[in-house]
């Protein structure tokens, strides 16, 4: 196990803002990313009180899996992967507030079970409508969930923000048309290229439009 050291520069400082109540929705959980690196991100937040006290995790990906099969998934990936201690009462808080949707994601029928889940957690959770969403799928799956999601997107009152997995595209290319992909359908620009292979826009739809 890595052994984490504080960072001394933080000594005496207050920490920054609590982070807003949200539901993080990962696309591709049933993937090695998801279990090797975003489950024990998250529990060491958790581990370290960094989450907001309002949170959920959503995992979303076309294999078949219940709640709870998706849980002890979960689970075992911290247990092997997290660098912090694995604390059954963190651990249990994190599980409560996780759920797993099935979908392949041509089907509407998918996005609205997704759509169900999410309102449900908002309700359960006090997650106040906002999302981060997370496309830990290979690229090529990326540019088709942006296709078949952008025009069912549905409003959410909360901020809803995205992120990206590298890589971003497989060329510059094809990451430029990735770019524009995701640009023109999702937030309704054409944004320019960008240096980096993770983007995060910040956040997008409707507060973005809010803006101008
Ligand atoms: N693993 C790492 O440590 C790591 C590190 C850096 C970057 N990455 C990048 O992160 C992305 C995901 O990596 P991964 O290792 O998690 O891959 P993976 O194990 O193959 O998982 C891919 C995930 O995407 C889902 N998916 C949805 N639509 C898909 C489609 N059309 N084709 C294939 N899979 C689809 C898969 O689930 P279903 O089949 O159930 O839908 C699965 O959950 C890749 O671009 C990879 O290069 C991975």
């Amino acid at each position: 196990m890595t052994e984490t050291l504080e960072n001394p520069l933080l000594e005496g400082l207050k920490l920054r803002r609590t982070p807003d109540p949200c539901v993080f929705v990962i696309f591709g959980a049933s993937g090695d990313l998801t279990q090797r690196k975003l489950l024990p991100a998250i529990y060491s937040l958790a581990y370290r009180r960094l989450l907001p006290e309002k949170f959920a995790v959503v995992g979303v990906a076309r294999s078949e899996m219940s709640d709870d099969e998706f849980r002890e998934r979960m689970e075992a990936a911290v247990r092997e992967h997290a660098r912090d201690p694995f604390r059954d009462e963190i651990w249990q808080s994190l599980a409560q507030g996780m759920r797993y949707v099935s979908t392949e994601f041509e089907n509407d029928a998918g996005e609205e079970e997704l759509d169900r889940c999410l309102e449900q957690l908002d309700e359960e959770r006090g997650t106040a409508g906002n999302r981060l969403i997370y496309f830990a799928v290979p690229p090529a799956a990326i540019a088709m969930i942006v296709k078949e999601l952008a025009p069912r997107r549905r409003e959410t009152h909360g901020w809803v923000r995205l992120v990206i997995e590298k890589p971003f595209g497989h060329d510059l290319d094809s990451a430029i048309r990735l770019n524009r992909e995701v640009g023109c359908r999702l937030i309704g620009v054409n944004p320019a290229p960008l240096a980096d292979t993770r983007v995060c826009f910040d956040p997008i739809g409707r507060d973005s439009e809010h803006r101008g």
